[in-house]
């Protein structure tokens, strides 16, 4: 391996910045030529790439976003697509790629390197946290942080005018922004796709709050729950109209700004064992931490980590929240 080149593709995520600098600085310490492709595959077919120096990652470990630019590419999905991607790979003699990303990301990558010889190599780049077979991905910690954030202001109003808000947080998929932010603010509901939401003891419990005067609750909804924050909100506001409902999507705030101290540590580290792999000949995985050692799972396997949030976790909201 000479010449490797990376991508973030799909929904950014805070940190991958930090991914592509590790990426870019272990290739250069190693040897290699390190390409940077634009717009994730996209960029790829469209053969919209540059090589990368030490310097160009100068100065990016604390941005959000990724240098890189990302996209959703249709075209990859298909295998004229791929060939394509694969044919712009060979004439620039790159031999591995690293592509930052999450699961939909990874399965482009798996079928190009099925397809073709092309070493390809996963990071775990999305806020859903909804990969099996890592405890992070670069982001998640982030926008955990900022949903904290924004839910701790959110309180203070729903105190002052002692208010019900229902406060909708990212994860089209996975609950897991809604179930660590709702866990760390103090949430009295959390709502999330891997469970049954039992609107009417939602409801009855409301009602109940209502008589001994518990007016102040905060409801975490997962984006992707079956009610969702609109839904939710039109039902609440039916049923118990004298109740000061509010509602607050979060939304792409989730996304952006500068990365924890987690999510850069974890990004850098990934990226640089995502070298070592396609160095060692440890091709077509995606290179995950599961408990503080490095986990590699083969892109073959990647699946989405869907309805395995731990009975536990849902033992601690319900009793921290009675
Ligand atoms: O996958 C990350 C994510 O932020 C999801 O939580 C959300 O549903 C989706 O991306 C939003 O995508 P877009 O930015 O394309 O609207």
């Amino acid at each position: 391996i000479k010449r490797i080149a990376v991508l973030t593709s799909g929904g950014d995520s805070p940190g991958m910045n930090a991914a592509i600098r590790a990426v870019v600085r272990t290739g250069i310490y190693y040897g290699l030529e390190v390409y940077g492709i634009m717009r994730g595959y996209q960029g790829l077919l469209e053969e919209d790439l540059f090589k990368m120096e030490s310097r160009s990652v100068a100065n990016i470990i604390q941005r959000g976003g990724t240098i890189l630019k990302s996209a959703r590419c249709k075209e990859f999905y298909t295998p004229e697509g791929r060939k394509k991607g694969y044919e712009v790979l060979k004439k620039n003699e790159i031999d591995g790629l690293v592509v930052i990303g999450g699961d939909g990301s990874f399965k482009g990558a798996l079928n190009l390197s099925k397809e073709y010889d092309i070493p390809c190599i996963g990071l775990a780049g999305t806020i859903d946290k909804d990969i099996a077979g890592t405890d992070f991905t670069i982001g998640f910690d982030t926008a955990v942080n900022t949903a904290i954030d924004a839910i701790d202001k959110i309180r203070d109003t729903a105190d002052a005018h002692d208010r019900l808000f229902i406060i909708e947080v990212m994860g089209r998929d996975a609950g897991y922004i809604a179930l660590h932010s709702g866990i760390a603010t103090g949430a009295e509901n959390i709502l999330i796709p891997e469970r049954k939401t039992d609107a009417e003891a939602i409801i009855t419990s409301l009602q109940e709050k209502e008589r001994r005067k518990k007016l102040v609750n905060i409801i975490v909804v997962a984006e992707g729950d079956e009610y969702g924050g609109i839904e939710l909100y039109r039902l609440i506001k039916e049923r118990l109209p004298n109740l000061d409902t509010r509602l607050c999507t979060l939304g792409h705030i989730q996304r952006g700004g500068s990365p924890t101290g987690l999510d850069r540590l974890i990004a850098s580290r990934m990226g640089y064992h995502a070298v070592e792999c396609l160095l060692e000949g440890r091709y077509n995985v995606f290179v995950g931490i599961l408990n503080n050692r490095m986990n590699y799972v083969p892109l073959e396997q990647v699946a989405k980590r869907k309805g395995r949030i731990a009975e536990e976790w849902m033992k601690v909201v319900e009793t921290l929240s009675a």
